[in-house]
Parts: structure tokens; sequence; C-alpha cells
């Protein structure tokens, strides 16, 4: 079976190294060209643990291309996987505009019988749309089929995630085209996975609705968070007592400090956009995105509760990534905290351990000194912001910490630590939801 994957990002990328793992030639597509020319040398743009070993092995067996070149590896392939970004619009709706030049360029290299498998988060109706661009723009008289089949794998486990997924969900009209993506995906249909066969509009919305429930988990416990601090209880055993009914299950009941990345945000965005475009609204999840800013910026209420006016005071932050184990920073709290910082006339030092250049593209020239170390950052400052939970900062050495620091003040807006024993060890310290 040969593919072609078209975009090399998180989910083109382990898509492509994945499926030529399964034992499928691969060829993957992307207009950047530096990113190619690394990706030919084994070299991953961006940090995502296992897989630079998955491309450089599957690269060597001779399995695994990349080029620039959409024609030629369009020409060669069956199936086409198409892993483009689908960013928010200024309105909140997904901008499709790299989707819309994908499906123009398929059109006008086409030459015989394909189908275009949709692995980018799309709003409801455009597989349809897909199809249709093509069919109206076509050089050659062939057919296509279209099949949804959205991605649910999670940055920082995402070589796992697509190995080993929970469901793999086929969206389409064809019989044929169903059949053979279910043979592309057989290696994980006889390891049991789950799979759900639909038409396009459902396997669509799986995704959106699937992204929305988990970003309104997310937001539920932090509403209780903060309702915890108003009353006198503790949010971690809330959530531990909530999360042993297997009704609602442990997971995505922790606390922070909002939820970002380069999904949530966005697809919950785009879904309220969908729901007002057919007068059904989301209200529950235009509530959702309100409550999530207004939690990003807890942190700053938390550190001037503790250290009053943030003026002329130097604030460290530990952690810029939206979660360990990427450098993606995409909708990151740290992208609201910091900017704050600054406005209310902090000095502000940041350290994370793989995320630093990335927030240093997306902040521009915004005022920040970059540290190498955790103790580096904390030194001289009046407070501490933990953001993300990096192993690296679950044992810091805080009486080092402490001697390094101004003043011993710690906001953790991922619990990592224990109240009680911070305290003890003189700091100032506010967690979420645990008065
Ligand atoms: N990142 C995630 O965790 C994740 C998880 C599930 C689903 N998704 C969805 O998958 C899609 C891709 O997300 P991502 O994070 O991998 O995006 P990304 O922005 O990291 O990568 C997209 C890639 O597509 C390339 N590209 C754009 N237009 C192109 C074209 N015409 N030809 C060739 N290459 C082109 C870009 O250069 C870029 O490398 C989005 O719809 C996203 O919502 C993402």
């Amino acid at each position: 079976m040969h593919i072609a994957v078209i975009g090399t990002g998180y989910v083109g990328l382990v898509s492509g190294a994945g499926l030529a793992d399964f034992g499928m030639k691969v060829v993957c597509v992307d207009k950047d060209e530096e990113k190619i020319e690394k990706l030919k040398k084994g070299e991953v743009p961006f940090y995502e643990p296992g897989l630079e070993d998955l491309v450089k092995k599957n690269l060597s067996a001779g399995r695994l291309e990349f080029t620039t070149d959409l024609k030629e590896a369009v020409k060669n392939s069956l199936v086409i996987f198409v892993c483009v970004g689908t960013p928010p619009a200024p309105d909140g709706s997904a901008d499709l505009s790299q989707i819309k030049d994908v499906a123009l360029s398929l059109a006008e290299v086409i030459d015989d019988y394909k189908v275009i498998v949709t692995k980018s988060t799309v709003p409801v109706g455009t597989n349809r749309w897909i199809k249709q661009l093509i069919d109206e723009n076509k050089k050659h008289d062939v057919s296509v089929d279209v099949i949804s089949n959205p991605e649910f794998l999670r940055e920082g486990s995402a070589v796992e995630d697509f190995m080993h997924p929970d469901r793999v969900i086929i969206g389409g009209e064809s019989a044929y085209a169903i059949a053979i993506i279910k043979d592309i995906y057989r290696p994980l249909y006889l390891a049991e996975t789950p799979f759900i066969i639909t038409n396009l509009e459902t396997a669509e919305l799986i995704k959106y609705a699937s992204n929305a429930f988990l970003a309104t988990k997310i937001t539920f416990i932090n509403e209780i968070a903060n309702f915890c601090e108003k009353i006198g209880a503790d949010v971690t055993v809330v959530a531990k007592g909530m999360g042993l009914d297997p009704r609602i299950g442990a997971k995505f009941l922790n606390p922070g400090p909002g939820f970002g990345g380069s999904c949530f945000p966005k697809d919950v965005k785009a879904l309220v956009h969908q729901g007002r475009q057919v007068d059904s609204p989301f209200k529950i999840l235009e509530a959702v995105l309100e409550v999530n800013e207004t939690q990003k910026l807890r942190a700053i209420q938390k550190l001037e509760s503790l250290i009053g006016d943030l003026s002329g005071k130097t604030i460290g932050v530990l952690g810029l990534s939206f979660k360990p184990n990427t450098s993606d920073v995409r909708e990151s709290p740290s992208l609201a905290v910091v900017p704050k910082l600054i406005e209310k006339g902090a000095k502000v030092k940041v350290y994370d351990p793989v995320a630093m250049e990335e927030f240093k593209k997306a902040v521009g020239d915004l005022e920040v000194e970059y540290a190498e170390t955790p103790i580096e950052c904390a030194k001289d400052t009046d407070g501490i912001i933990i953001l993300t939970e990096w192993n690296e900062f679950r044992f810091l050495n805080l009486g080092e910490l402490k001697k390094v620091m101004k003043n011993p003040v710690l906001v953790d807006m991922r619990n990592i630590y224990e109240p009680s024993l911070v305290k003890k060890l003189g700091f100032k310290y506010s967690g979420v939801g645990r008065a």
C-alpha cells in the first residue's frame, strides 16, 4: 500500500511515521522546505517523545520518505491523508484555507482513482466540500472518494496514542474506500481496537464533541476549585471522590491554569460557531470559553493576594508549554500570564525544559529574561508561578529555591506540591482549590 501524507506537523508526521512502521510505504509532503530538509536527515523539528527514533527507523528501512513535491507523492499513492492545520479564524470558525489549498492542488494532479482521508479536525460538512472542490476542479476525468478519519492523538504521548488508540473512526459513503482504510489500520483491528464506521458528518462531529466534552470537564473542575477556595474544601479530594464514580471517571479532573494547546480552544470555538450557523447554540460551550479565559489569569490574582502590587516586582514563571512533554505553546496559559505580568509592571523571568524557543517565537520582542535552570529562574524573584507540571518541577530543591529567592512565594497552578510541607519550609504558598 502506497500512502501520501500531506502536512508534517504533529498529526501528519506521527501518522506518516506510524503507518510506515505498520509496514506501508509512506511519503510525507510539506510545503515548508526547511522542515522537509530536516526530516530527510531524520531530524524532527519539534519535541515529541519517541518520534525522532520512529522517523529514523522507518527512513533507514526505506518505508518513509519526505518531499515538497505534492504531485510526485500523490501520483504514486492510492491513499492520501490530509493533515494540514485548521487554525482558528478571527470569528472563531475553523480557517479552512490550508484544506482548500490542498483540495485544489489535488484536483490539479490526480490522474487516477484516489481515496482522500481527512485527519485534520474539520467542521461538519467539510469532507463533502473537499470532494466537491476536487470534482469541480479536477483536470482528469477520474473519481475520488473522501473519508473522514479524525485523529485523537495527544501531544506529549502522540506516538503511543497513534499506535494504541482508544478507537478508530472512519466516516464515508463508499464501501470500497472504507474497506481500503480498514485494511490500512488492520494492525489496530487485530489488536481489538474498537472501530466505528459511520457517515461523514457523524465522524466529523465525534472529534469536536470529544474535545468539547474534555474542555468542559476541565472547566467544570476549575470552577469547583475556585469554589473550594471560598468555602474551605480541598479540590484534590473532591476530584478523587468524584472520579471514583465510573460514570464520571478520574481523568481530566485536575484543576489548573485553564486549558490551552492547539486543539481544545480552537475546536470549542469552532463548534460554538457551527452551532450558531444552524441556530443550535452551544450555551454550555460559550460559558466554557469565557470561564477558561478568566481561569488563565487566576495565577496573577493569587500572586497579588500574596505579595500585593506587582509593579517593580520580579516574577519567575516555570513552564511555558501548554502541558508537559511538548514544545507546543499554542494557546498556552503562559501566553496570557507573562504579558499580563509585564503589563502590571513586573519584571519576568521564565524557564521551560523544551518550549523556550517556541515561546520566543510566539511573544516576539516581549521583554522577558530566559533562564537556563529553574534555580536561575527563581534567583532574586519576589514570587514564582508554576504553570506546567513538568516532572523536573515536581522535585525542585525547595531549600535552595528559598535561599535564592528575594521572597519565598510559590503559586502552584498544577497542585504539584503539598501545601503544608511547602509552608513548613517557610514559603507563602497558593495552589488551586486548596483553601
Ligand atoms: N496537534 C494535535 O495534538 C492534534 C491532535 C488531533 C488533531 N489535530 C488536528 O490535526 C490538524 C493538524 O494539526 P497539527 O498540530 O499537526 O498542525 P501543524 O500546524 O503542526 O502542521 C500542519 C502542517 O501542514 C503543512 N501544510 C499546510 N498547508 C500545506 C500544503 N498546502 N501542502 C503541504 N503542507 C502543508 C504546514 O507547513 C505544517 O507543517 C489540525 O486540524 C488539528 O486540529 C491536531
